[in-house]
């Protein structure tokens, strides 16, 4: 393979793992970067330059040739100034002589701790109508260069003549906003080539709007009052500076918006007049410190054409997007002066008509009476999750007059796959657009109902899927430091959601994701800053933990959600929301395993008391669960598939092989079809894979039936829902009280799906510049593909078999990276082709593959296709719904006794007398041949 005429080339260039952020928190700063298409296999040393001019000659920092530096995390420690520019670049050399040098990049700071020359002012609250704050801006020279530095409760869109500030949406954004309130700084030198009117139009949102579950919900939470503070600051071009901040000069107009909140909507009304404009006055600063932003930017991103106009039996007309996502829209209307257009959203038809029962008090709507011009009406301050759009007063609607607009934190791919099996990749973007969904801002639960929370175990169980996904550190970050904030006011204790706006509860496996997701963090970008950051929220958590538990076991003893939603609860409603599998034990096991996770934070951190302190701890708890759940062979007292994933996962029994064969017939019995709620579901299928039963990993992944993925996208999903049962075989949705089609959490099966399926597996040492690559090959799949571009670089692994004993199968392994290759199914002749650079180095059937792109075609051990006939057992056969079907057709099912499942029909007729003649038999292995 020829690699002439590759240059060598840095991308992904990062500062705390943002791209040229602009006004964000910098508390420190790591650099890092990516290489690719070099000659070379790895870097022998880099240099990172910090300047103040982009030419980069007024140097601040240059490591030199740093032979050490390593490209995942490279922290230099800088003394930042504040409202400053800085350039950096690095250059890589590789093992193959080659020099590159990457773009230029910066970052600039905010105003850190420098005292604001803007002070808060508000208006009069008692108006309704959403008010605008402005001021003209003349600027008095030739401008060299502004900012703006803002911030406005509950939230603000800022405009220069007319012409919105930016792209985002939803700012300030979503926090702990008595503990800290960010601020955003915009560019504005361009619009300030001419003077015009700065002007900033406040929402309510999460601060002042209805949000959460508070008694205090009405009036806002955090406050009741619109506040802004704002500072411009102009440089000219001789380089003296003008600062113009918010104070009584400010003028107030009235927008015609008359209301706005999160869950319900807006109302705006055209035709109101304009009221005499007010003056601002002065007022408290909130409870929350000023902060620079850490919130990624909320943009649009994907827009939606309606793919039908809907008629509905009960005379609606009702737009289908063809996909849920979370967002707002654009609708241009022409009505007649007085028409009141209403528009609702709703995430599923019933009986074909519109429905929207399940968002519970959320109204989702917008209302717009028209002043008979055309226009074109975008909602400011609320957002929907929504596929149905019903829409009511307008004369003659056009699908194109409405467009979809998907809002989320500017977030990018770098995990793509794709399979052959169509309701498989329907999985795989339903996984995505539920994550896009909840990734507005916070990591929600839903973006529909009145709920749309930071709920902490939602956001820990699809971590590692979301960072296959996307690039999630900062977004994670955000959220971690937020839940950080909390912890304070609450003695370590992590809130059910974050930010807690009035919830003080809290529970296991939610909780720990106060340790959980810093370590997945870790263990995907291999850099410690996000344990260093989150170290005291991590032990603080423990040790509250500890502190509830005392000396009887009190932890135990609290409530906790457990394994939320599985199918077990022995009562067998189906409306039940508690699991089969006890909550103490859970509790018990995550206690352990956060203490687990905070020693060996403080092993990466060097911190070697609070290595050994929880090392010890966690010790304890697992003997403590090993003593109270196991009997002295090693058996689980809870004999649920949940908690047998969990004893598997934390080496709970000294028995595994024992624990293995009762997991494994606790999916026989149950037909392979799983009954996990949010603590066995993310876990089951990777567990499964670690312990050999992979066959039913696929099994569980695969099944058509209630319950599971497909069967929810034969329903007609578009996102993963929220309970296996949320809408029924026959399309009607199962409840009211708590069912979003729009959670991501049982989306974290396409972590499995990366790991074990396509076979990107975590990386042993954080980082993923060294990992095992271990596809599971399935006919039913016959080809899959995966693109991850990693922290370290892309890796890629493709598997296509073309007849159930020939598999093609394709890796690349990215620059600075090493991957052990296990070819599935591989023949020990296989790896005897010493012309394939793929075994260049083999031992023990792994393939130590450096950097490049391999690929192999091979004869497999055994056929991938399941050959059926009468000596097929029971289980097996009636594993495959088709097979189920076409026997059901010659004989009564209900007949054959599934305790005796693992026997053939051959068998049975041998033990039991009476069976099928030999020419029945043959009549059926003719039949089953053709699956
Ligand atoms: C939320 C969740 C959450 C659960 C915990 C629900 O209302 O939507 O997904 O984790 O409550 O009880």
């Amino acid at each position: 393979m020829s690699r002439k005429g590759k240059m060598m080339k840095l991308y992904d260039l990062k500062v705390n793992h943002l791209t040229n952020p602009l006004g964000f928190r910098m508390e420190s700063t790591t650099f890092s970067w990516k290489v690719k298409e070099a000659q070379g296999k790895k870097q022998t040393a880099a240099r990172v330059q910090v300047a103040l001019d982009e030419t980069l000659t007024q140097t601040l920092f240059d490591s030199g040739w740093d032979e050490t530096a390593s490209s995942l995390a490279y922290p230099v420690t800088l003394n930042l100034q504040p409202r400053t520019r800085y350039y950096w670049t690095v250059s890589v050399q590789s093992d193959a002589g080659e020099t590159a040098e990457g773009e230029t990049q910066w970052f600039e700071t905010a105003k850190m701790s420098e005292e604001w020359a803007g002070k808060w002012i508000t208006c009069d609250n008692s108006e309704p109508r959403l008010p605008f704050f402005t001021k003209k801006i003349i600027p008095a020279k030739e401008v060299k260069s502004a900012r703006l530095y803002i911030s406005g409760l509950g939230l603000y869109e800022a405009y220069f003549d007319g012409e919105k500030i930016g792209n985002e949406f939803l700012t300030p954004y979503s926090n702990d906003y008595d503990e800290w309130v960010q601020y955003q700084t915009y560019d504005m030198t361009e619009l300030l080539k001419k003077q015009g009117t700065l002007s900033v139009l406040l929402g309510n949102g999460w601060y002042k709007g209805r949000f959460g579950f508070s008694a205090r919900e009405e009036k806002g939470f955090f406050g009741d009052e619109w506040k802004l503070i704002a500072e411009l600051r102009i440089v000219y071009a001789d380089g003296s500076e003008e600062v113009i901040g918010t104070d009584e000069s400010w003028k107030v107009t009235r927008s015609k918006i008359t209301w706005a909140t999160l869950y319900d909507g807006e109302v705006r009304d055209d035709t109101l007049q304009p009221l005499p404009e007010e003056t601002a006055v002065l007022c408290d600063a909130p409870k929350g410190v000023l902060t620079a932003r850490m919130s990624l930017p909320v943009t649009i991103h994907e827009t939606f054409a309606p793919v039908e106009l809907i008629h509905t039996p009960a005379g609606e007309t009702v737009l289908d997007m063809g996909q849920e996502f979370a967002g707002i829209f654009k609708f241009k209307v022409h009505e007649p002066a007085g028409t009141k257009i209403h528009i609702q959203t709703g995430e599923i038809l019933q009986q074909g008509n519109f429905y929207n029962d399940n968002l519970r008090t959320a109204k989702s709507e917008y209302i717009y009476i028209s002043d008979g011009t055309e226009q074109e009406i975008i909602p400011r301050f609320t957002y929907y999750g929504y596929r149905y759009v019903k829409i009511e007063g307008v004369m003659d609607l056009r699908k194109e007059d409405f467009v979809g607009l998907a809002l989320y934190s500017d977030i990018t791919d770098k995990g793509t796959m794709h399979t052959g099996h169509e309701l498989v990749n329907q999985l795989i973007s339903n996984t995505r657009w539920g994550l896009k969904g909840n990734f507005v801002d916070v990591p929600t639960d839903c973006p529909q109902r009145d709920e749309r929370m930071g709920w902490t175990g939602d956001a820990q169980v699809f971590s590692p899927t979301a960072t296959y996904l996307e690039d999630t550190y900062a977004f994670y970050a955000k959220y971690l430091y937020d839940m950080a904030q909390e912890q304070k006011s609450l003695g370590g204790k992590v809130p059910d959601v974050v930010p807690s706006v009035g919830v003080t509860s809290c529970a296991c496996v939610w909780g720990d994701a106060s340790c959980i997701i810093p370590w997945n963090l870790y263990q995907f970008y291999g850099d410690k800053q996000i344990l260093k950051d989150q170290f005291e929220s991590m032990k603080s958590w423990v040790d509250y933990v500890t502190s509830v538990d005392g000396d009887n076991h009190g932890w135990r003893y609290v409530f906790h959600y457990g394994d939320w939603l599985a199918l077990d609860n022995p009562s067998g409603k189906k409306d039940a929301v508690l699991g089969g599998t006890d909550e103490e034990f859970i509790a018990n096991v995550y206690y352990a395993a956060s203490a687990q996770l905070v020693s060996k934070a403080a092993a990466v951190l060097g911190y070697e008391e609070e290595e050994k302190k929880y090392a010890e701890l966690s010790e304890r708890q697992f003997a403590e669960v090993k003593r109270e759940y196991y009997s002295q062979t090693g058996r689980c007292c809870i004999k649920t598939q949940t908690a047998l994933i969990l004893t598997l996962k934390y080496g709970l029994s000294d028995n595994v092989e024992y624990t293995r064969k009762t997991l494994r017939r606790l999916f026989e019995e149950n037909e392979y079809k799983l009954k996990t709620g949010f603590v066995g579901t993310p876990l089951m299928c990777n567990v499964l894979s670690e312990n050999g039963m992979e066959d039913i990993a696929w099994k569980l992944l695969l099944n058509e039936e209630y319950p599971g993925w497909l069967h929810e996208i034969k329903l007609g999903a578009t996102t993963v829902w929220e309970r296996w049962n949320s809408v029924e075989d026959d399309g009607s949705i199962s409840s009211t009280g708590m069912n979003s089609l729009n959670h991501y959490s049982y989306g974290s099966i396409v972590e499995w799906m990366f790991r074990f399926a396509v076979g990107i597996q975590l990386p042993k040492t954080p980082g993923f510049q060294s990992i095992r690559i271990a596809p599971s090959l399935n006919w039913h799949l016959g080809e899959m593909e995966a693109a991850y571009d990693s922290p370290a670089g892309t890796y890629k692994t493709a598997w296509k078999l073309v007849d159930p004993t020939h598999v093609e199968l394709s890796v690349e392994v990215p620059f600075g990276c090493s991957a052990q290759l296990v070819l599935p199914m591989a023949k020990e002749e296989t790896f005897a082709d010493n012309q394939n650079p793929m075994f260049a180095h083999v031992k023990d059937g792994v393939c130590y593959l450096e950097p490049g792109k391999y690929a192999v075609s091979y004869e497999t051990a055994e056929s991938l296709k399941m050959v059926y006939s009468s000596n097929t057992s029971i289980r097996d056969l009636f594993a495959n719904p088709q097979v189920k079907a076409a026997l059901a057709n010659v004989m009564p099912l209900d007949m054959i006794p599934m305790q005796y499942a693992s026997y053939s029909m051959r068998e049975l007729g041998e033990k039991f007398g009476q069976g099928m003649s030999e020419e029945q038999l043959k009549g059926i292995d003719q039949m089953l041949s053709q699956f």
